[in-house]
């Protein structure tokens, strides 16, 4: 694709010359011609003038002209053929100029159609593991409504994240942490990792990272302040001993490396409040991943280490 986009680029600008060169050599022609009919308008009127046998000096003076007329015809003939060969070159630049355009064009479909089975492999995914986790939860015991947990009114409710855009995350953090000496290691892309996340719900998330195995990790911590669906978690997907009930405002996070943390609070100040609190007890060199921050920037601890995505090191 890259050569085809150079090969147009070349062939435009090409074709560009042979255009300017060949409006150029159509204007000395014009020019040669206009100046040829000139002169012989002028032999003519300077003919008409005669009368009966011309004097010496009117002879002079058609001789002279008759002499720029024939040097005209001259210039007239050369810029005809550079007109010629202007127009040939123009010729055979167009076509490789549509030529090269063809070739880009046909690339650019062709990277039309693979990105659009991609977007169609993404979408068919996120319905896939969407409709299985679904599934499982459905044939998993559950409180009646009426003794579901009363979600706090700053909290969110289980909005889950993206599965798509939390694999690309993934993918991202991986290379940050390959090449991050805080996480040097031996023999892998990088030393395994304490992943936590805050506001797991039932964990599916935790499932996902690590059937998905894009990082390393070592131990995987979730908790959520909803009982129902830690309890949910705990049984559907065997998630004992990994999630747990807990208050993301209280919460310790110093023994974590990697923190995943989808906003989990409604009101503003309180979502401060839990950013304070991470900034707080995070250790150094670790990751936060916190899509819908409130405010991260206030902190001179946090830098955002990927621009396109919400991934934040705690470098102080
Ligand atoms: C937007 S959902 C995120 C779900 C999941 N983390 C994901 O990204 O797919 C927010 C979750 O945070 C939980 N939550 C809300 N307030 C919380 C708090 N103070 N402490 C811990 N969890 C909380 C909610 O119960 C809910 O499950």
């Amino acid at each position: 694709m890259r050569r085809e986009k150079y090969e147009a680029t070349k062939a435009a600008l090409q074709f560009e010359d042979a255009l300017e060169a060949l409006d150029g050599a159509v204007r000395s022609r014009d020019f040669a011609r206009a100046k040829l009919d000139r002169l012989g308008a002028q032999m003519a009127d300077l003919i008409e003038t005669f009368d009966g046998a011309p004097n010496a000096r009117a002879l002079s003076t058609l001789k002279s002209l008759r002499h720029k007329f024939r040097f005209a015809e001259k210039a007239l003939e050369r810029t005809q053929a550079d007109c010629a060969r202007a127009r040939r070159a123009y010729g055979e630049l167009h076509e490789v100029y549509v030529e090269a355009m063809d070739r880009l064009h046909h690339q650019l479909i062709a990277r039309q159609d693979e990105m659009d089975v991609a977007h169609r492999i993404s979408a068919a995914s996120e319905r896939a593991f969407t409709t299985m986790v679904a599934e499982v939860l459905n044939r998993t015991d559950r409180p009646d409504e009426k003794d579901l947990f009363k979600r706090p009114d700053d909290s969110y409710d289980y909005i889950p994240f993206a599965v798509s855009k939390y694999l690309e995350t993934l993918i991202r953090l991986d290379a940050l942490l390959s090449n991050d000496p805080d996480f040097d290691d031996a023999n892998l892309r990088h030393r395994p990792v304490s992943y936590l996340e805050v506001g797991c719900g039932h964990g599916r998330n935790i499932l996902l990272t690590r059937a998905a195995r894009l990082i390393h990790v070592g131990d995987y911590r979730g908790f959520d302040i909803n009982p129902d669906l830690v309890e949910l978690g705990r049984k559907a997907f065997g998630l004992n001993g990994t999630i747990e009930v807990a208050d993301a405002l209280d919460y310790d996070y110093a023994p974590h490396d990697v923190i995943f943390s989808y906003r989990p609070i409604r009101t503003a100040a309180l979502q401060a409040r839990l950013e304070a609190r991470m900034a707080d007890t995070m250790p150094a060199g670790s990751y936060l991943i916190a899509p819908l921050a409130e405010d991260l920037t206030i902190y001179p601890e946090f830098s955002r280490v990927c621009t396109a995505l919400d991934i934040w090191k705690k470098t102080g």
